[in-house]
C-alpha cells in the first residue's frame, strides 16, 4: 500500500476534546493538515478561537465547539451535531484532561491534604468525561460499522509517578481498562478503541509546570532515556497513525509515547 493510502485521512470527520491546547491541539492539527474535517472541542473558548483561526488561515477545514466534558448532555449534543452535519464520524479523540495538582512528594499532594471535592472534580473530567465521550462516539460509529476512538491516558496510569496527584494516577489507570473493555464490545462493529500513554510533555497541563520551571524539567528529563521532555508536535505521528488505515488491526492497545520511560 503506498504511503499516501496508508495514512490517508482526507475527508475523514474527526472530533477532538481538549483541542485548544497542548496534545489535543497537535492531534487536531495533524488530522486537519492531512485533509480531515476536524471539530475542536474545549472548555476554553478564547484558546479555541485562536486555534481555529490559525488552522483556517493555513487552509484547514476546521470548526470549534465549546464543550465542558463534565456535561454529558453537551458532549452528546456536540458529537451528534458533527455526525449530523457531515453524515459520518470517523475519529474521536477523548483527550481532555486536567492535573490533580502535586504528587505525594509535596505536602499538598499527600493523602491527608486532598479535599474530596478536588478528587471528584478530577474524576469528572478525566474519567467520566472520557466515558461520556466514548459513549457518544460509539453510538454513531456502531451504526456505520467503522470508527476510531483514541483516549489520552498517561504513563501515570501505568505506575506510580511522583509528579502526579492521586486523582490523576487513579483516573489515568481507570481509562486504560475502560479502553480495553470498550474495545471488546465494539470490535464486532469494526470500531477500534485505543489508549495512548504520553510521558512528560511541554503543554499547559497543571499551569505549564514543566515549561515554567526549568529545574523541574531538567530533573524529569533526567528520568527519560531519550534525555528530554517531549514537544507536543511529537504526538502527531501516533495520532495520525491511530486515525488512519495504517492501524486497522490495532484495538484495545495501550501505546506509550514517553521517550522510553516505561521501558526502564
Ligand atoms: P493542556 O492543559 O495543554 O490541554 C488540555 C486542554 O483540555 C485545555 O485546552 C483545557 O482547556 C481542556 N480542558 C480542561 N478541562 C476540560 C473540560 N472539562 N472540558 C473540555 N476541555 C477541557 O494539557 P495537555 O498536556 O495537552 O493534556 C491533554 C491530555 O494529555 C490530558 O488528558 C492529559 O492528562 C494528558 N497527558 C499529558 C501529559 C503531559 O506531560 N503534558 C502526560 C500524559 C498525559
Amino acid at each position: 500500500m503506498p504511503l499516501e493510502s496508508l495514512f490517508d485521512v482526507r475527508g475523514h470527520v474527526a472530533f477532538v476534546t481538549g483541542a485548544a491546547s497542548g496534545l489535543g491541539l497537535a492531534m487536531a492539527e495533524v488530522l486537519a493538515e492531512n485533509g480531515a474535517i476536524v471539530t475542536l472541542a474545549d472548555v476554553n473558548a478564547s484558546n479555541l478561537d485562536a486555534a481555529v483561526s490559525k488552522l483556517r488561515s493555513a487552509g484547514c477545514e476546521v470548526d470549534s465547539t465549546v464543550v465542558d466534558v463534565r456535561d454529558a448532555g453537551r458532549v452528546q449534543e456536540a458529537i451528534a451535531a458533527v455526525a449530523a452535519k457531515h453524515g459520518r464520524l470517523d475519529t474521536v479523540f477523548a483527550n481532555a484532561g486536567i492535573s490533580a495538582g502535586f504528587g505525594y512528594n509535596v505536602a499538598s499532594g499527600q493523602l491527608d491534604a486532598i479535599a474530596l471535592s478536588d478528587w471528584e472534580n478530577v474524576l469528572k473530567v478525566n474519567l467520566t468525561g472520557v466515558f461520556v465521550t466514548l459513549q457518544a462516539a460509539a453510538s454513531h460509529m456502531k451504526a456505520r460499522r467503522t470508527g476510531r476512538i483514541i483516549v489520552t491516558a498517561s504513563i501515570s496510569g501505568m505506575r506510580s509517578e511522583v509528579i502526579s496527584g492521586y486523582a490523576y494516577v487513579a483516573t489515568k489507570a481507570a481509562v486504560i481498562n475502560l479502553v480495553r473493555h470498550a474495545a471488546m464490545e465494539l470490535a464486532p462493529f469494526n470500531v477500534l478503541v485505543n489508549a495512548i500513554a504520553p510521558g512528560f510533555f511541554y503543554t499547559n497541563l497543571g499551569g505549564g509546570r514543566l515549561r515554567a520551571d526549568p529545574q523541574l524539567a531538567a530533573r524529569f528529563a533526567g528520568e527519560v532515556p531519550l534525555g528530554r521532555i517531549g514537544q507536543s508536535d511529537e504526538i502527531k505521528g501516533l495520532a495520525l497513525f491511530l486515525a488512519s488505515p495504517a492501524s486497522s488491526y490495532i484495538t484495545g492497545a495501550l501505546i506509550p509515547i514517553d521517550g522510553g520511560v516505561t521501558a526502564q
